[in-house]
């Protein structure tokens, strides 16, 4: 299993550029399925979460080619709609094909996917919002059965703005019979993104980036190519290590779409300045202790809440980090605690308090952004920190150690 070795407190310096975001290409590929040609998507990050749903697609009979960061699905001979359990467990975004195939086909099979590192992560929004739709659904061996002729438009409100339920349901109605209205919609500008490529390829959505989404089926849809956006949980993941470590430019990005983190780095006493497609930042002579809590777009995104408390273990004073999207997402707690930090947590909440100095230890990673926190950890700990179960990160980021290298960090992967 690989590992990943820092030798901490070297600074950073000059630019890197941004990969295409993860959760946005998930569900462009997921929607590329229903169409009957061939779709050209570009800036596809080169990931463990990618390579997986190229696999899934091809065993539901799409033909895929993927070289440079570019995908091309031909979907026209797509005939086996279902997700296997193999496939599903190691990545829960493999339950976006769901709603494609089931609009497709008239009949999918999707493994129910378990409980993750943190938490139980119920699909029970996506499965309700079906039903709306029409879907009968059962459950047999593990595996969810949803079969419909056509869809039938319909409303539904989402209890939460799940962003998986709502790119499901968006999907499926898409080519339903009638108009559906979807209320406390997911904002996500992932989202946004699908529903644009959903309306390139001959779907009739508007509302997207409000509460309220609107679909007004359309008989089939078209193949058609896209690039993706660049990915937000990155440049945040690169602009905390630079919040401590030097001045470090992020290009190919969106600054609007960290907005809200943007304002938490300056509040910290960074200095950002952003043009078009960069960020720079600019570190503070001393970190200060800033609370965040989690919300749903435009908030700040609980996919930086660990990167984020990474950041805070060295800050002045104390800092409160509330997750109020997923209550248990604390892994890397314990794993800050052995290179020093001083947090603790209660409920949904981690008081972190400022300390001198991390130091390097052997740590584990236990998912996507528990991995990224402990990099960031590493870079900043005196000494010597191994990260291991490095496939978490791999699943999320593209070359991570070489991107740190490149800004100066001394950064290297080992294989065991
Ligand atoms: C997506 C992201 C993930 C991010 C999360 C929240 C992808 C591939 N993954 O995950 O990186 O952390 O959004 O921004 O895009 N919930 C239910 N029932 C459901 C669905 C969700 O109770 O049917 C709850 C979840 O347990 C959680 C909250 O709703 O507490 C948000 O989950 P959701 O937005 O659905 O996250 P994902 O789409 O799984």
């Amino acid at each position: 299993m690989d590992k990943i070795i820092i030798e901490g407190q070297n600074s950073l310096s000059g630019s890197v550029p941004i990969s295409g975001a993860k959760n946005a290409v998930l569900p462009i590929m997921a929607a590329a399925l229903m169409g009957k040609g061939r779709a050209t998507i570009t800036r596809v990050p080169d990931l463990r979460d990618t390579r997986t749903m190229i696999r899934l697609m091809e065993i539901i009979g799409a033909v895929c080619e993927y070289e440079n960061g570019t995908l091309t699905v031909d979907g026209s001979i797509v005939d086996n709609p279902e997700a296997p359990y193999e496939l599903v467990k190691t990545m829960r975004a493999s339950f976006y094909v769901l709603g494609p195939l089931l609009a497709r086909f008239g009949e999918v099979r999707v493994s129910l996917p378990g409980g993750c590192a943190w938490g139980p992560r119920p699909v029970d929004f996506h499965l309700k919002g079906l039903e709306k739709l029409g879907a009968k659904i059962t459950l047999e061996n593990g595996y969810i059965i949803a079969r419909s002729k056509r869809l039938q438009g319909s409303e539904i409100q989402f209890e939460f703005p799940s962003v998986g339920a709502t790119g499901n349901i968006v999907m499926a109605a898409a080519t339903a019979a009638g108009t559906t209205i979807i209320r406390n919609a997911a904002r996500e500008p992932e989202i946004v993104q699908l529903c644009d490529y959903l309306n390139q390829m001959g779907s009739n959505i508007s509302g997207q980036g409000t509460t309220t989404l609107i679909i007004k089926g359309v008989e089939s849809l078209e193949s058609a190519d896209i690039a993706v956006i660049p990915d937000r949980i990155e440049t945040g993941t690169f602009l905390t290590a630079g919040a401590l470590l030097g001045e470090i430019t992020l290009k190919d990005v969106y600054p609007h779409h960290l907005d809200s983190v943007l304002m938490k780095l300056k509040e910290a006493g960074c200095t950002i300045r952003t043009t078009a497609d960069t960020i720079t930042i600019s570190p503070a002579d001393s970190i200060q202790a800033v609370d965040i809590t989690t919300a749903v777009y435009p908030g700040f995104p609980t996919d930086l809440q660990a990167q984020w408390i990474a950041l805070m273990t060295l800050a002045r004073g104390s800092s409160m980090v509330t997750d109020t999207v997923y209550h248990d997402r604390f892994s890397h707690i314990p794993e800050l605690n052995r290179l020093g930090a001083n947090i603790r947590v209660d409920q949904n909440t981690a008081f972190v308090r400022g300390v001198k100095n991390l130091v390097g230890a052997p740590v584990m990673s236990t998912d996507i952004r528990a991995s990224a926190s402990l990099i960031i950890g590493g870079l900043i700990a005196k000494g010597t920190t191994e990260v291991n179960r490095v496939y978490h990160i791999d699943r999320g980021y593209e070359q991570i150690e070489d991107k740190f290298s490149a800004l100066g960090a001394k950064i290297w992967r080992e294989s065991a």
